[in-house]
């Protein structure tokens, strides 16, 4: 069992990168990011120097980290990803930043999970390419500095608000990426069904689109397991019947909520009264973790109109409440 598991984890983790486009001309949607980054990269070009740091910030799912990798394939250089948790000590950034080459591109995911230390030894980095080591212990230590390559930091966060202000200012460009339209959603479904080599109608890209949560990542989910359905049955064609039977088996609503959106509303509703009742709180309630209600379900949620946040706490709407009820009718 586990080695199925992993065998097919390790077959998502194939396709998903697969799917991702590869240049600004793939890649669909967010188009006022997409103008200022062309703008950004052209210039630098021309200049023939690095590009400024740049920091994209946005519920997750939305391609930070596939902007990031055509950014660095644009500019013809090479990238390093890592995250912010990732790195928890200052020397393992040192080695991270003394590896990198001119021009090239440092990719931090989670930039606000930095811890302290290491995010000050960032300060200089970025801003005069110079990397301050401690050697040594007590009265003998010593300040050594060694020059850095003009290196780019791309920076991404789902909270622009957990960062501190002198991290925040030293980038050159701060982008948000937004929910998706639903046609875009559509055009990102039949892209992928192409590179799929699987066909799909349309009411099947409207019903997959109106589930994904406005989000790419979703879609593309939520269409391979579409597309393990119509193989099962031996079609090379998606169509409403395979759509709808999937959508049912994965217990998706035409929300897109999933069961676990649908079980924090419900825990908000039954055992705190509809709210307001603190992110801790509900976390302990339902057994999930905090950042993952904050990052995965909550922002959806409130995007909907289903939830809202209040300075006392966390508030299911009139309209969450109508769904949910519905839901159960
Ligand atoms: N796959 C995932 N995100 C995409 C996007 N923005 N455009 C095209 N294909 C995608």
């Amino acid at each position: 069992m586990t080695i199925t598991n992993s065998k097919e984890k390790q077959e998502d983790i194939k396709l998903d990168f697969t799917l991702r486009p590869q240049s600004f001309s793939e890649y669909i949607g967010q188009e006022k990011t997409k103008k200022n980054l062309r703008i950004l990269i052209e210039a630098a070009k021309k200049r023939k120097e690095a590009i400024d740091h740049i920091l994209l910030y946005g519920p997750a799912g939305l391609g930070k980290t596939t902007l990031s990798h055509i950014i660095a394939k644009e500019m013809g250089v090479n990238i390093k990803a890592t995250s912010g948790p990732a790195i928890e000590k200052v020397g393992d950034l040192g080695s991270i930043l003394t590896n990198l080459g001119n021009g090239d591109i440092l990719f931090i995911d989670e930039i606000h999970r930095l811890n302290k230390t290491v995010e000050e030894v960032l300060y200089p980095a970025m801003e005069d390419y110079k990397l301050d080591i401690i050697v040594g212990k007590g009265p003998s230590a010593r300040t050594l500095q060694l020059d850095l390559p003009k290196f780019t930091l791309i920076g991404a966060t789902t909270k622009l608000g957990s960062l501190s202000n002198p991290l925040r200012n030293r980038f050159g460009i701060i982008s948000r990426l937004d929910f998706y339209t639903p046609q875009e959603i559509g055009e990102i479904i039949r892209r992928s069904s192409r590179i799929l080599g699987i066909d799909i109608n349309e009411e099947s890209v409207r019903s997959i689109a109106n589930c994904s949560r406005q989000t790419p990542r979703v879609a593309n989910r939520i269409l391979k397991r579409v597309r393990d359905f119509a193989q099962i049955q031996n079609s090379n064609l998606i169509n409403e019947e395979i759509t709808n039977v999937a959508l049912q088996m994965l217990e998706i609503d035409k929300f897109g909520l999933e069961p676990t959106d649908r079980h924090i509303i419900r825990t908000i509703l039954d055992k705190f009264e509809g709210g307001p009742v603190g992110i801790q709180t509900i976390a302990a309630a339902t057994a999930e973790e905090i950042q993952t209600i904050e990052d995965v379900y909550e922002p959806y949620l409130i995007q909907l109109g289903f939830l809202a946040r209040t300075p006392r706490g966390r508030v299911v709407t009139k309209s969450g409440r109508e769904h949910i009820s519905a839901k159960e009718k």
